[in-house]
């Protein structure tokens, strides 16, 4: 199996400093770098939008991963294009034609995500797999970072690398999001994730990010 990627989310980064925290987590090992968008009306909560994920792209060397929570989230595909996103995920809750939106999103030079909030089946995924390059896992309600696992998402994700693996699709990217930490990372990764976002696991006041993601990879590294 190839390597896990880490993600952190830059939802608990320090924008006074955001390129200076994104390079810190890079240089720790970090693959992908998560950009969590909401609008205020699929989530509770306002968060950034294509600007900021454009610096996050001048910043980063590796993949800027973007989570849009946003309802009709086909009307900013090609803006964050434009601020250089190369994975754009989207919920299958917030659209109505997902089909046509994952089209757009690989029409336009991206890899294609779709996500599912935690009350919704993975069945939900069951037409649309064979046009995506990546299915994220919500292991908490998106809105807020620092939020705790939700322990029925393993479950979810065992599931999903199933239908995947029944398919012949064992290249789409399995990512997980919400309160990944050292402790529930290994159960996770088990259940067939094959990419982690953490948000306050790796910028927080407790340990630098080195040392925070360094954790993480120890804990992935140690999954049964
Ligand atoms: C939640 C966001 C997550 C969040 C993760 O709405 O989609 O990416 O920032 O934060 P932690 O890792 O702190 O649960
Ligand atoms: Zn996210």
């Amino acid at each position: 199996m190839s390597r896990v990627k880490i993600a952190p989310s830059i939802l608990s980064a320090d924008f006074t400093r955001l390129g200076d925290d994104i390079r810190e987590a890079e240089a720790a090992g970090a693959e992908w770098i998560h950009v969590d968008v909401m609008d205020g009306h699929f989530v509770p909560n306002i968060t950034i939008g294509p600007l900021v994920a454009a610096a996050a792209r001048r910043a980063a060397r590796g993949v800027i991963d973007v989570h849009l929570m946003i309802e009709q989230p086909e009307r900013y595909v090609a803006a964050f294009a434009e601020a250089g996103a190369d994975i754009l995920t989207v919920h299958v809750e917030a659209t109505r034609h997902l089909h046509r939106t994952v089209q757009q999103i690989r029409e336009l030079g991206m890899r294609a995500g779709v996500t599912l909030n935690p009350a919704t089946p993975a069945v939900a995924l069951a037409e649309i797999l064979p046009y995506v390059d990546l299915v994220l896992v919500m292991s908490v309600n998106p809105g807020f970072g620092g939020q705790s696992y939700i322990p029925t998402s393993t479950a979810k994700v065992a599931a999903i690398r199933r239908m995947l693996d029944e398919r012949g699709l064992s290249e789409v990217e399995l990512e997980v999001d919400g309160g990944i930490t050292p402790e529930t990372a290994g159960a996770v990764v088990s259940a067939g994730a094959t990419a982690l976002v953490a948000g306050s696991a790796v910028y927080n006041t407790r340990a630098t990010v080195a040392e925070n993601v360094a954790r993480l990879r120890a804990a992935i590294d140690a999954a049964p």
